[in-house]
């Protein structure tokens, strides 16, 4: 089988921590140098993952079952590893994803309580194994992130935000404790300004893009 040798790099974090904002700005900046770049999302990023999505981000809290959330949420990830991610990393080309796998084991995982074993075995299968190059945790107080979260959804209104304080806090705290079990984590100081985020990005990307 042809080797995967694109890159995968991933934004993670809570409610309004600012990474679809940087996520778009490191695409802008190395769409500059090379076409060969895609800025994507998850859950969505596909025609099948993106009516997933719509499933999970609307309605009432308690819509689903966790196990049944877990698995939606791992339905729109097959679909967009097998269509777009897998596809685009044959082809060489650098994958920028607003979330991906670490955003199930936190929110589903610790947030919903369902097994991490059972996460992760299904993690493996689903995405084949294919695992970040670097994945940039935003990490800010939710006290501060979800205010400014439910100012921007005002009208979209994301189901995720209306999970009570203590589930964003556990999310935070899950997604900080990632930083030393992989040296694919870079932690990101999310109050800090755009410029100075952007700035501290694109340091390791510059590094593994020479
Ligand atoms: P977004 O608003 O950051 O685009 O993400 C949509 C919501 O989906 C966000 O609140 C976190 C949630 N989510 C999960 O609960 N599990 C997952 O696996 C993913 C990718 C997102």
């Amino acid at each position: 089988m042809k080797s995967l040798q694109g890159l995968l790099i991933t934004f993670e974090g809570g409610e309004g921590t600012g990474k679809s904002t940087q996520s778009k700005l490191l695409y802008d900046y190395l769409k500059s140098k090379t076409t060969d770049v895609i800025l994507t999302r998850e859950p969505g990023g596909c025609t099948e993952s993106e009516n997933i999505r719509n499933l999970l981000v609307k309605g009432n809290i308690n819509k689903w079952d966790p196990i049944t959330e877990s698995l939606l949420h791992n339905a729109a990830r097959r679909e967009h590893v097998k269509n777009i991610i897998k596809p685009a990393l044959l082809k060489n080309k650098i994958i920028i994803c607003d979330r991906y796998i670490d955003s199930t084991m936190a929110y589903q995982g610790i947030g919903q309580g369902v097994n991490s074993n059972f996460l992760n075995i299904l993690s493996k299968e689903i995405t084949e194994n294919i695992v970040p190059n670097i994945t940039f945790i935003f990490d800010i107080d939710p006290d501060i992130s979800l205010k400014r979260a439910k100012k921007r959804d005002k009208n979209t209104n994301n189901r995720y935000e209306n999970f009570d304080i203590s589930f964003h806090r556990n999310i935070r705290n899950y997604f900080k404790s990632l930083i030393n079990t992989n040296k694919r984590y870079i932690l990101i100081d999310a109050s800090n300004s755009i410029e100075e985020i952007h700035l501290k990005i694109l340091k390791p990307i510059n590094d593994l893009i020479k």
